[in-house]
């Protein structure tokens, strides 16, 4: 099965560079499915339901997300009921949505996604590792070999972990939330696709697609300050997998990293588009 996963999409440089990009990528690599972490596709913080659709519409099919999935409240019922995007799992009870949902493809085929936070520099959520565990176990994954974790974490010593914690267990463990993509993408010894974070869809000349000015001014200052989402040449980061349907083993892990000069926010069709 041949799998994109795209790293956070950031805004309306992030939507745009997936829809400039993926056709052709789909088209290359002959992609059985696309998935993308969609946290921060709305003004570069959060997720609203028009942006959801135009990633959908852009051939997104799975939508994954993480610690700025609550930032705008019309998106709560849109978790409940839509199975195509989930929030981490391992937020305590009554949080809106799902943290692992089955996507099925048009032939049948079934993919099952979990998403979850990180504990260490992030809020103290219930332990990622205990509900990753939890999951690998549980009888629904019985007979569903691929399967695919969203570790929505800043530290890399946790990710690495969670990386080992699953190896053998699922068919790829990537990392998301730093926005900037790692150089280790790998097969774990017991067929595991592993990279500690898959980057960002959005402006790269920006501090994790946000205008510098206004965080360099926080920085300098220690005053908070509004950010607001860059604009210039965009990129899309993510990670090629392709994986044995039958084992749920990775055969190979790929970083896709794609730049085009030529295709900046602000120069044509996409400024009646929502930030
Ligand atoms: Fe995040």
């Amino acid at each position: 099965m041949r799998i994109l996963f795209l790293g956070d999409v950031v805004g309306k440089a992030g939507r745009l560079a997936v829809k400039q990009f993926l056709p052709q990528i789909k088209e290359e690599l002959r992609l059985d499915a696309v998935l993308a972490n969609g946290e921060n596709i709305a003004g570069g913080i959060g997720m609203t339901c028009e942006t959801l659709d135009e990633l959908f519409g852009a051939g997104v099919d799975f939508v994954t997300s993480g610690n700025h999935v609550w930032r705008h409240k019309e998106i709560f019922s849109r978790l409940e009921k839509d199975r195509r995007i989930i929030r981490p799992a391992n937020y305590p009870e009554g949080a809106p949505g799902r943290g692992h949902a089955v996507l099925t493809l048009g032939d049948g085929r079934r993919i099952a996604v979990l998403n979850m936070l990180g504990n260490t520099y992030m809020e103290p959520l219930p332990c990622p590792f205990r509900t990753a565990l939890s999951w690998v176990e549980s009888p629904e994954l019985e007979d569903i070999p691929v399967r695919l974790v969203d570790f929505h974490a800043e530290a890399t010593s946790e990710k690495k972990t969670m990386g080992w914690a699953l190896d053998g267990k699922v068919s790829a463990v990537l990392g998301t939330h730093t926005h900037v993509q790692t150089a280790d993408a790998q097969l774990l010894p017991r067929g595991t696709a592993y990279l500690t974070d898959l980057g960002m869809c959005g402006v790269e000349q920006s501090s994790l697609g946000m205008d510098f000015d206004a965080v360099f001014e926080r920085f300098l200052t220690k005053i908070p300050t509004a950010f607001k989402p860059a604009k210039g040449e965009i990129s899309l980061n993510g990670a090629y997998l392709d994986i044995d349907d039958a084992t749920g083993q990775a055969k190979e892990i790929r970083i896709i990293r794609e730049h085009c000069p030529k295709w900046r926010l602000e120069t044509s069709a996409e400024q009646g588009m929502p930030d």
